[in-house]
């Protein structure tokens, strides 16, 4: 399959570009910018040049391939506002591939996170939250897999809250840059909730699974490690950088500190089961340990 790939220089958008490109797929990679059309390139992707706001080059893009991967989103959250506006901007994107693969019986598959059940494990049939800072990425996705309805074969992959790759990437990335930046290793809470985990080389095979087969309307969970205690995170993220590991206020952590403090662990039981995914590659606390000071 031709497939556009957005967001293909991410942490988990390099590793699906590459995934795809070792299964006999070619990627049409979008890139904002020339440092990011390089990188494309020399992973084996042709460039479309633009980002996720230039929705006449997205429509372009949908109109030249077999498929759609959707992963683009702002990461630069230091101005106020900053979230919201990667929300907007994702939700146009999203619509505006959707809409263009009306009818056609392609598919589209975007990305979520896993949602979180107080008492046991989030499962792939469980709805995404409605409520919270990034309850607007689920009502895209929502309204993206609504469009199996319109002969669009669309699904959702849904990311644990830390994707991770050589000790870097997601949450516990964003711990461990907070350490960095303030010299503690701190955790919010008592540090006994849990988050699930996936590497995102093991994340990219997901998305290329659900490409290939994913019936239309429906969600998967990239669940590799269930549940890792954020406490334990930080411990291995303190012992590698040498710095104290203790409790911090959860805003230290922004705009994401409501969302550091639940506990919210997760299965994937139903997409091994059904899609034949099995995770291969170390899990967190492991990849953490290639975590340099
Ligand atoms: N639990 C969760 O909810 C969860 C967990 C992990 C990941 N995710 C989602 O999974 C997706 C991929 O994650 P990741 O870790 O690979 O992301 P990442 O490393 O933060 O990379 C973001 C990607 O989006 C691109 N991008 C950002 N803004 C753009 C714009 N305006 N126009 C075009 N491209 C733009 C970046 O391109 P440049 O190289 O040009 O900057 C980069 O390729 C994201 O949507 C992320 O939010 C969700």
């Amino acid at each position: 399959m031709r497939v556009l790939v957005t967001g293909g220089t991410g942490t988990i958008g390099s590793a699906v570009v590459r995934e795809l490109l070792a299964h006999d797929h070619t990627v049409l990679a979008l890139a904002r910018s020339d440092r990011s059309a390089q990188l494309l390139e020399a992973a084996g992707a042709a460039v479309l040049r633009g980002g996720i706001a230039d929705l006449d080059v997205l429509r372009d893009g949908a109109g030249q391939t077999d498929g759609v991967i959707s992963l683009a989103f702002g990461h630069d959250y230091s101005a106020p506002g900053a979230l919201a506006l990667a929300i907007a901007e994702e939700a146009a994107a999203v619509a505006t591939l959707g809409q263009a693969l009306i009818g056609t019986g392609r598919p589209i598959v975007t990305v979520s996170g896993t949602p979180w059940v107080p008492g046991r494990l989030s499962t792939e049939s469980d709805p995404l939250p409605t409520e919270g800072p990034v309850a607007g990425r689920a009502r895209t996705v929502t309204a993206l897999l609504a469009l199996a309805s319109q002969g669009v074969r669309s699904s959702s992959v849904r990311m644990p809250r830390t994707v991770h790759d050589e000790g870097t990437g997601g949450f516990a990335g964003l711990l461990t840059d907070a350490a960095r930046r303030t010299g503690v290793a701190g955790y919010p809470g008592e540090g006994t909730q849990r988050w699930p985990a996936v590497h995102a080389r093991d994340a990219a095979v997901l998305f290329r699974l659900a490409l290939e087969q994913a019936p239309a309307g429906t969600a998967w969970h990239a669940v590799a490690d269930e549940g890792d205690a954020v406490r334990d995170i930080a411990e291995v993220v303190g012992r590698r950088l040498g710095l104290p590991v203790q409790p911090v206020p959860a805003d230290t952590f922004g705009p994401f500190g409501a969302i550091f403090a639940m506990d919210q662990p997760s299965s994937s039981a139903h997409t091994r089961e059904v899609l034949g995914w099995q995770p291969t590659h170390p899990g967190l606390l492991e990849d953490l340990e290639l975590l340099q000071p």
